[in-house]
């Protein structure tokens, strides 16, 4: 059992479900507050006052600090072999990032990386990215594959996520990616590349239940709005729900198609359209906005007023990856939300709590503080929400508690 006692301000979203429009916002505040949970790491209780005292619990002295939810980053290519240091001189002298991996570097240049890769290395690798990510209050993350290319190596990725799931305490949820470019064995043959990755990859990951989601990248030179189609509906004919990176840098019809297929999510968004806003918002679809991208990547942040006007339920992760985003820091990318999206604290908190959690599927078990869902939380080093977003650059958190147990301080 635990108890977290004189919380300065606790501050959750509520519910089961992603909040849109007026709800993003609409987070519940309490002053002076405690926390209990139970030995199966479950919240029974919040209130305002004197905490209760129960024999043989460990007692957290939050002193008088804001308590969160734990940070849930919905977005991340954590496995990858190697780093892209080298692209920063091309980046620098204005190279775009599509003519880099057009000539064979980008996403690229990492396959060759992650196949040239042990599944314990890829893990181990990903197991110090974590490591950090924990520290720095994220406490559930997605991780997509899409640096193999090829069944092997897409299914080691894949498996080497399924290695660190309980060997650490992230949690984590498994995403297919197989679509992140034209593997170059398969240059000019396009259609072959789709057809292994239906009819192969994508019943095989199915069958070794190494993934819950299946992503395609949609993009200009990458893979158009058909061939996303056909990937996310043999996904989910085999029970894989559909994300969908839409309108990173182009906007093809990403969005729009990610409402028509009522995908869980659609991520980036950068230049959607308001065709695709209404199409997700129709479509019941989550935006998971990745402001860290854009500002590495010098493109525009996306719409997210727009969005949240639209009704459409709005994220924020990360992107984690080694080259448009080489940051885990999600309280960096809930910073830039708040200054570039114009997004209230309020609703940023959302963003990466409950709706990040309704983005992979874990919204009735995370991303509240309510009786019934996991003791995921943080301790702040801030009084109070309004003070957590006016700082900024360094890490906030004091104090990591992932399903009842402190991970991390
Ligand atoms: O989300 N857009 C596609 N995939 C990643 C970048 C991957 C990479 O550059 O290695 C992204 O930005
Ligand atoms: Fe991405």
């Amino acid at each position: 059992m635990l108890i977290v006692k004189n919380i300065g301000q606790l501050a959750t979203a509520e519910g089961q479900r992603a909040r849109s429009g007026d709800g993003q916002g609409a987070i519940r505040v309490l002053k002076d507050a405690y926390l209990v949970a139970d030995d199966r790491g479950q919240i029974v209780q919040t209130g305002t006052g004197r905490a209760p005292e129960l024999p043989g619990a460990e007692v957290l002295d939050a002193e008088g600090c804001l308590v969160t939810p734990g940070l849930v980053d919905a977005h991340t290519h954590l496995i990858f072999g190697g780093w892209r240091a080298h692209e920063l001189m091309l980046k620098l002298q204005g190279v775009p990032y599509l003519e880099i991996l057009a000539a064979g570097g980008g996403i690229l240049s990492t396959v060759r990386a992650t196949r040239a890769a042990s599944e314990a290395e890829l893990a181990e690798k990903g197991g110090k990215a974590l490591a950090k990510m924990l520290s720095l209050g994220t406490t559930t993350c997605e991780c997509k594959s899409g640096y193999g290319l090829d069944l092997e190596t897409e299914l080691r990725q894949l498996r080497a996520v399924k290695r660190l799931n309980g060997s650490q305490p992230v949690e984590l949820v498994s995403t297919f990616l197989g679509a992140h470019a034209l593997p170059p064995e398969y240059a000019g043959n396009r259609e072959g590349y789709v057809k292994l990755l239906t009819d192969t990859v994508i019943p095989q990951v199915a069958k070794e239940g190494l993934a819950e989601y299946c992503d395609v990248f949609c993009e200009t030179g990458v893979f158009d709005r058909e061939e996303a189609e056909q990937i996310l509906r043999a996904g989910q004919k085999y029970g894989l729900r559909s994300k969908i990176h839409a309108d990173e840098i182009d906007a093809i019809g990403g969005s729009q198609l990610a409402g028509e297929l009522r995908a869980v999510s659609a991520e980036h968004l950068i230049a959607a359209p308001d065709a695709g806003i209404a199409s997700m918002a129709a479509g019941g679809t989550v935006a998971v906005l990745l402001p860290a991208t854009s500002f590495y990547l010098e493109k525009p942040f996306a719409r997210a007023r727009a969005m949240i006007e639209a009704g459409v339920p709005v994220a924020v992760a990360t992107d984690f990856n080694p080259g448009s985003c080489p940051c885990l820091n999600l309280q960096l990318a809930m910073s830039l939300a708040c200054y570039k999206y114009r997004m209230k604290p309020e609703e940023v908190l959302t963003a990466v709590t409950l709706n990040a959690a309704a983005a992979i599927g874990r919204a009735d078990r995370l991303g509240t503080l309510e009786p019934g869902k996991q003791a995921d939380l943080l301790i702040w080093d801030a009084p109070d929400l309004e003070h957590s977003f006016y700082r900024f650059g360094e890490n906030q958190v004091k104090t990591v508690v992932k399903k009842g147990a402190v991970v991390g301080r």
